[in-house]
């Protein structure tokens, strides 16, 4: 492992070419098909020997990927201007944050950024204890769940609780929900090939979710005007934010309707699955490790309750464990632009509207960075490798001006409902081969089945067995 990594494929050519498809992926016509079985299994092999390598889609054409951190810090801060977000984004959510550009990204930004600064986070500490401790004490010894589906609804419960002000039903509000999930339905991968406008099923599910979700937060943002009005209501949180840019009105509106809608849509998208998928797969890695989930136990068990900052921040083995699990598994973990110029980079040529794409786990398992890359090792995080590896080497959240505003929400959310979970119970993979679960040695417990659309998560409908402890 070395910090400062040679990149792999840089030519010195005063003649560019376009980087090459990687032999390892056999003829483009065939990449489409073999994305869509094996989505990782494809990127990994496309950018095991190049830090710049192309492949080829159906509908989409030639995607650039990158894969060595100096691009990451090439394309997100020294060039940010020549990239501008993919039209995915911006067909699925309008004029959201995450789509927005230019001015109109800024300004946003700067509306929304003090809702996410670290008191404001603290503020929320207690609401995500509540749904965590609901949804926790909801479970009981010896029965068995499917891991993501609990941890998306409990994120999205907690997001539903925090920002909008609203408790969600424990097993009810299944439309909210069912909405939620289909959000993820505009970037399947068997819609690639075909033009926007086919109404595929995924795309029809996902417009059906998004409607349902912009209803939902018409609802909020009225009730929330009303509130307003008779003076009940906090005039600092999320939505009272963006009430009060609608009432700068009407030939003066910061934010049209339609904005503020896509705004909060925006944030339900960006702001539980991703979380709930970290949540996921650090509990799956505590499964499989007697002597990770003992460390991890006394750390916890002692702890004063219920959990603050302070107590927060003075969690090393907890911290460790969420840090590795964003490294091996990114729920962004691949990060779209579209280069806005031609370019050269190693030496290759990006023509311009290309789509470029930011290889984040290829990056974060490369053992040009990393020992031993593909072990799940939490305690690699002890000996200061934050400081020994290059910028943008370990970039889950991003990184540049347009960095995940969520990072602090996510961070403290994840560590809290670890700590509120492990403190209760222990979780056993369900090998039904070997039965009844605690008798299993857990050693043997294979790799994370894992799903790879527009975000990296377990494969719904991995189940797990809970004991109390
Ligand atoms: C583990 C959890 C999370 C991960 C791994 C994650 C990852 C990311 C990444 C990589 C980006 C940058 C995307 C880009 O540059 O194109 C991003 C942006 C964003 N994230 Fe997160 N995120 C997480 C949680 C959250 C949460 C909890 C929220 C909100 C409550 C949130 C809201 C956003 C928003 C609004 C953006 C767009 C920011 C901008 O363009 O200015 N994220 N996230």
């Amino acid at each position: 492992m070395s910090s400062d990594a040679q990149t792999r494929n840089e030519q010195g050519s005063s003649n560019p070419q376009l980087p090459p498809y990687p032999d390892a992926l056999g003829h483009p016509l065939t990449h489409s098909i073999r994305t869509m079985h094996k989505p990782l299994m494809f990127r990994d092999n496309l950018c095991k020997h190049h830090d710049v390598s192309r492949s080829y889609f159906f509908g989409a054409g030639d995607i650039y990927n990158l894969s060595h951190p100096k691009l990451f810090k090439h394309v997100l801060i020294d060039n940010r201007e020549s990239f501008g977000k993919s039209d995915d984004f911006r067909i699925a959510f309008g004029e959201g944050l995450v789509a927005s550009e230019g001015g109109q990204w800024q300004q946003q930004r700067q509306i929304l950024q003090p809702l996410f600064t670290q008191n404001k986070i603290d503020s929320y500490i207690s609401g995500m204890t509540e749904q965590i401790h609901r949804r926790a004490d909801s479970w009981e010894s010896g029965m068995t769940i499917d891991l993501q589906r609990e941890m998306r609804r409990l994120t999205l419960d907690t997001l539903f609780a925090t920002l909008f002000g609203r408790k969600l039903a424990l097993e009810g509000d299944s439309d909210i929900h069912n909405a939620a999930v289909q959000l993820h339905d505009w970037f399947t991968p068997t819609s690639y090939p075909l033009p926007e406008w086919v109404p595929t099923p995924a795309r029809r599910r996902f417009k059906r979710g998004r409607s349902k979700l912009r209803t939902i937060a018409g609802e909020l943002l009225s009730k929330k005007a009303s509130a307003m009005t008779d003076n009940s209501s906090n005039p600092d949180d999320l939505l009272s934010t963006l009430v009060n840019l609608r009432e700068q009105t009407d030939d003066n509106a910061m934010l049209t309707d339609k904005q503020l809608r896509d705004q909060i849509v925006t944030l339900i998208f960006a702001g539980h699955d991703t979380t709930a998928s970290t949540l996921a797969l650090a509990l799956y890695e505590l499964s499989r490790d007697e002597d990770l989930q003992s460390c991890f136990h006394d750390e916890i068990d002692n702890i004063e309750t219920p959990i603050d900052r302070v107590t927060l921040n003075s969690l090393p083995v907890t911290d460790q464990i969420v840090t590795e699990t964003l490294r091996m598994y990114p729920a962004v973990y691949v990060i779209p632009r579209i280069a806005e110029r031609e370019m050269t980079m190693m030496d290759y040529r990006i023509p311009n509207q290309s789509q470029v794409w930011l290889g984040v786990r290829q990056v974060q398992t490369d053992e040009r960075f990393y020992e031993s890359p593909d072990t799940f090792d939490p305690s690699r995080w002890e000996e200061g490798i934050k400081q020994s590896i290059p910028d943008f080497a370990f970039a889950p959240f991003g990184g540049g001006p347009r960095f995940c505003i969520g990072r602090q929400f996510a961070l403290t959310e994840a560590k809290l409902a670890l700590a509120i979970i492990g403190r209760k119970y222990t979780l056993h993979r369900i090998d039904h081969s070997d039965y009844p679960p605690e008798s299993q040695n857990h050693s043997n417990t294979p790799d994370p089945p894992l799903t790879a659309d527009m975000t990296l998560r377990l494969t719904p409908g991995t189940e797990f067995y809970l004991s109390e402890r």
